[in-house]
């Protein structure tokens, strides 16, 4: 069956507002990031439902560093717990789970945790969730540069498909639907190469409140939208769709 592109193929998410939700609760931001989690872990699948085939989400920014240590560790510890006790559920659920970003200063105990949550989801399809973790998009450019240098490229070598190739999501067609929670208007260093054509979606709702309801308003302002990709027509399907 052929997909319509009102459907967006690649969603990528900035989980923004766990702080105020806790806080708004009077509980320790820690409990905002928990009850995070669990809407993540639905939020999977009501955008599986929808026929999204790929999920980027923002767990931990290269900026992230700056937060308190305590808040730091606890959400580092928050990602290994998951990373465990949904895994059955994802291997069941269809859904293939990667982990992008830097890796300097991850613990190896929370690297494995991914090793093996990125293996034993490797043969999914229904959908692929991409968790950024310890992710900048200026920090994907710079290590793509890296890349090219060590290989040897000359100037005349780099061409923007070139180098899209070496950035982290290489593989994965560019997000169509960019959604940040909690209301602040702004990209936050995410993908900002990949983001270039995106939609994007900004909405008041606290990520730890980003249901079934909120999604269906995320996407069916996504459908009512006129992509033109820089040309004059509407709803060209893009360099990367397919269908
Ligand atoms: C922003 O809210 C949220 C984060 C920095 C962390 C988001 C991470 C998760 C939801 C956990 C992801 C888990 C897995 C398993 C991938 P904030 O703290 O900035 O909220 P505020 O703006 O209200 O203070």
């Amino acid at each position: 069956m052929e997909r319509s592109p009102r459907i967006p193929r690649h969603v990528a998410v900035v989980m923004d507002g766990n702080g105020r939700w806790a806080k708004n609760r009077y509980m320790p931001r820690f409990f905002g990031h928990k009850a995070g989690v669990d809407t993540l872990i639905r939020a999977i699948d009501l955008f599986a439902d929808r026929g999204v085939e790929y999920l980027t989400v923002f767990a931990f920014s290269s900026e992230n560093w700056k937060r308190p240590a305590d808040e730091v560790s606890g959400l580092f510890g928050l990602v290994l717990v998951a990373a465990s006790k949904y895994l059955e559920a994802m291997v069941s659920k269809g859904v293939r789970i990667r982990v992008i970003g830097n890796r300097e200063g991850v613990s190896e105990q929370l690297q494995d945790a991914w090793m093996r949550a990125e293996q034993a989801t490797a043969h999914n399809d229904r959908i692929t969730v991409l968790v950024a973790f310890n992710f900048g998009g200026r920090w994907d450019v710079v290590q793509a540069c890296r890349h090219a240098l060590a290989s040897g490229c000359s100037p005349e070598d780099i061409t923007e498909e070139s180098f899209a190739r070496t950035l982290t999501l290489s593989e994965v067609p560019d997000p169509d639907l960019f959604i940040r929670t909690g209301g602040e208007m702004r990209l936050s260093n995410f993908l900002l190469w990949q983001a270039a054509y995106a939609e994007l979606y900004f909405t008041n709702c606290l990520w730890p409140d980003f249901g079934a309801e909120e999604i269906d308003l995320a996407l069916a302002s996504f459908a009512a939208r006129d992509r033109r990709f820089g040309g004059a027509e509407s709803w060209s399907h893009g360099p990367d769709a397919t269908g």
